[in-house]
């Protein structure tokens, strides 16, 4: 994919002297949704599909931006200075711009093999791969953790979209058949090894068109919020939900009278609590243990949390009724993007054949599956 970027950048800017390379990857989350704008336990892995970037200085104050992915737009030039906003990915880059302080110009030219709003963190994978890349250039480069809480704020002062730090920390973070149990209060993480011993991992995507802004996402968090603020006001002093165990919430669950409050409260607890026993499964090898979890996991999404969606549902039930599967779940915020789902070696083939089928009878278009390998973390190549 590199070389198809590079021949991108002398055609459009001339030759490929004084540029670097890089790439940054996109995610999976295994498990523990929603549960890092409260602080809770997540556990991401980095994977091999991602944003591949030719990037260079100009000594201008030009910035020219040319992604493979939305030709149409063509070369995207303005000032380093202007923050006006078009509704383009060129949002991003402005963001980067600000967020990291760039003064420089620069030409880029970028392709990623995630597909938008596949839910595989196309927009963390670009935005980070792009700081990484200018600070590099810069001779200024940032540490991993603060590179990914400056990307944060990119989505949550630019985008609008009030996102917890899982994404942009597991992008900066990954390791190569590693998945991170991500503590998102303190930010310290273990790596598990990700051996699903005799069983491997499906990705499948619902193809569906969502954008997070416009979704419910940032009503969930304040929803969260809303939770925490009525629990506080009755004598507690907590600082985030996660905080809070299964015993604990069975008690004070009677002080939040309102029924969909509760069961975004429930959500939260505990999927924080299956994503500690997932992380333990993982490490035991445990792989019936770490599916059931998967799939209460979604359950969970589904009934409490609401962020699933007719699309989502028809892909992992459909998985769940496959013979072979072990667990299956949404991955991500949810609301359309992927699933992913856990099978016995030997009846992946046969399974992603019968849930094409009902998928395509059920919503009326295909979904898409993507083979995975779980990754490094974004870097210079
Ligand atoms: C999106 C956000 C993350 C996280 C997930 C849901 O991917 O960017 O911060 O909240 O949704 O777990």
């Amino acid at each position: 994919m590199i070389e198809l970027v590079k021949n991108k950048f002398i055609e459009l800017f001339g030759s490929l002297e004084n540029t670097e390379n890089f790439f940054s990857p996109g995610r999976i989350n295994v498990i523990g949704e929603h549960i890092d704008y409260n602080g809770g336990y997540v556990m991401p892995c980095a994977i091999d599909l991602g944003t591949y970037f030719v990037l260079r200085l100009n000594k201008s104050s030009k910035v020219s931006v040319y992604s493979m992915q939305f030709e149409d737009l063509g070369v995207v030039s303005f000032d380093i200075k202007d923050e006006n906003k078009d509704h383009t990915y060129a949002d991003f880059v402005k963001g980067v711009i600000k967020i990291f302080g760039i003064n420089e110009g620069f030409d880029m030219v970028c392709c990623g093999n995630i597909p938008h709003s596949s839910g595989l963190s196309s927009s963390a994978s670009f935005s980070t791969g792009l700081g990484y890349g200018l600070t590099y250039l810069l001779g200024r480069p940032v540490e991993n953790t603060e590179l990914a809480l400056a990307c944060k704020r990119i989505e949550n002062e630019f985008m609008g979209v009030n996102s917890g730090i899982m994404d942009q920390f597991i992008i900066c973070n990954g390791v190569e058949n590693g998945a991170l149990l991500l503590d998102c209060n303190t930010l310290k993480y273990e790596v598990i090894p990700f051996d699903l011993e005799d069983n491997i991992l499906i990705v499948a995507g619902t193809n569906k068109k969502r954008k997070l802004s416009d979704s419910k996402y940032n009503e969930r968090k304040a929803q969260c919020d809303k939770v925490l603020e009525i629990i506080n006001e009755k004598g507690f002093k907590y600082n985030h939900l996660c905080e809070i165990d299964n015993e604990t919430m069975a008690k004070i669950m009677p002080l939040i009278d309102d029924e969909v409050l509760q069961r975004r409260f429930r959500h939260v607890v505990t999927e924080n609590v299956r994503t500690i026993n997932a992380s333990q499964a993982l490490k035991k090898h445990d792989i019936k243990t770490l599916g059931a979890l998967l799939t209460a996991s979604h359950m969970s999404l589904e009934l409490d949390y609401e962020v699933t969606g007719k699309e989502l549902d028809t892909l992992v039930h459909g998985f769940l009724d496959q013979p072979g599967c072990v667990g299956a779940r949404m991955t991500g915020a949810g609301f359309g993007g992927c699933a992913i789902a856990i099978f016995k070696n030997g009846f992946a083939n046969k399974a992603i054949e019968n849930v094409k089928e009902l998928y395509l009878k059920e919503i009326g278009y295909e979904p898409s599956f993507y083979e995975v390998k779980i990754a490094g973390h974004t870097r210079k190549i």
